[in-house]
């Protein structure tokens, strides 16, 4: 083990991709008291542990050792016409259980999407800022990324539609609802306007959706793929609002697309976690989802508050932030020459962390901006970590 052989190199595709700055820190930072605004954690507390404990009890009861077996690649039926009919249905996505596929967490979803649609050189529209997981994982492709503009109402769809025209992309990546970085929300009629763009160019869509539930105002309106239908992949999770740690997510879309996705998870994980997958089909059927979502949505929105609160207090002209109706992040920007890297150096040993921009960004534009989740910290820490996180902006000016 301690001989590492130098015939042995690591991939080009490998060598190449970045690590995620906020796995990094999470890493750095763990055992060590600190007000975390870094990942996209829900809070513990809010996790429905009574729920999870009966459904577990039942499961195991009624169905002895077979709920400890292998699932199918495809995943337990039952849950997948749950999703379709539950979770897909009312945003107007009309999808039968065999169109739904489950994988270990949606970030997977990203995983074998990327392996099934994309050639290396392929190029793929994202809007600018996104996901930086999302960016990592379709990277393991070796794609070339085309950031599209935004603004406070979603992608820009002129932009998209140079894009579209200039451009040869395999799919748009979109997070239309309360979106990461952002938090944006894109409007009903950006909604309209962006599935010409798509329909006038046949583009396929990717649409991932995590934080639909999470409104602290307006609900987000149908998905893209409603209207766009049957060019589009949507992406979910019961990571935000059930429990990341069952690390449960599905991929649903065209039906010919699915036997490839299912060949690309059969050769990484065979399936997801049957017993796990069992338990959520059980919380999704006997658990009063729209009740536990208020109660997310009642405490979230009160976080969110704080951290809006605290930022108009203490943060000096010259910085901006915006104003998420729902979701879990505030992006925040600071003046150009500003970078967010000299701010984490020295928040980070006053144990205050932040996701850093221009992980946001596939060309690390935005490196004086970061990212600030508000559902993890309580709004006692929330006001606590911003004041200081607010000095330590205030020294570099
Ligand atoms: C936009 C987006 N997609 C996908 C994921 C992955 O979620 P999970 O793998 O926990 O389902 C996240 C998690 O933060 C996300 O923000």
């Amino acid at each position: 083990m301690n001989n590492d052989s130098d015939q042995l190199t690591i991939t080009r595709r490998m060598r190449g991709l970045p690590s995620s700055c906020v796995r990094d820190l999470m890493k750095a930072t763990e055992g060590r008291d600190t007000i975390s605004f870094a990942g996209g954690l829900p809070r513990p507390d809010l996790l429905p542990l009574a729920a999870v404990r009966e459904a577990t009890d039942r499961v195991l009861l009624r169905e002895g050792g077979s709920a400890l077996q292998y699932s199918s690649t495809e995943g337990n039926l039952e849950l997948r016409a749950l999703i379709a009919e539950q979770l897909l249905a009312p945003r107007g996505v009309r999808v039968s259980p065999e169109q739904v596929l489950i994988t270990s967490g949606s970030q997977q979803g990203l995983d074998l999407l990327g392996k099934v649609l994309l050639e290396a050189g392929a190029q793929v529209a994202l809007e600018n800022p996104s996901y930086l997981a999302a960016i990592q994982a379709f990277g393991l492709y070796e794609p070339e990324y085309l950031p599209v503009e935004m603004d406070e109402e979603g992608v820009l769809p002129d932009a998209l539609a140079r894009c579209c025209r200039d451009q040869n992309p395999s799919f748009f990546y979109a997070i239309p609802d309360f979106q990461n970085p952002t938090g944006r929300l894109y409007s009903r009629e950006r909604r309209e306007e962006v599935v010409e763009v798509l329909a006038r160019r046949r583009l396929p869509l990717v649409e991932d959706a995590p934080y639909s539930h999470l409104a602290y105002g307006d609900e987000p309106g149908p998905m893209l793929a409603a209207s766009y239908g049957a060019h589009s992949f949507v992406m979910g999770t019961v990571s935000k609002v059930l429990a990341p740690g069952f690390r449960i997510g599905w991929v649903a879309g065209p039906q010919r697309w699915i036997e490839p996705l299912v060949k690309a998870k059969q050769a990484t994980d065979l399936c997801t976690g049957a017993f796990v997958q069992r338990i959520v089909a059980e919380l999704l059927r006997e658990l009063d989802l729209p009740e536990h979502v208020a109660r997310l949505r009642a405490a979230y929105r009160k976080q969110r508050d704080a951290m809006l609160a605290a930022l108009a207090e203490h943060m000096p002209p010259g910085v901006m932030w915006t104003r998420p109706a729902g979701g879990m992040f505030v992006w925040l920007t600071l003046p150009a020459w500003l970078d967010a890297r000299e701010v984490l150096a020295r928040t980070l040993p006053r144990g205050v962390v932040f996701a850093l921009g221009e992980s946001f960004s596939p060309d690390g534009c935005y490196r004086h901006a970061m990212r600030l989740n508000f559902t993890n910290a309580s709004e006692a820490a929330i006001r606590q970590g911003i004041a200081i996180l607010a000095e330590e902006v205030k020294a570099l000016f």
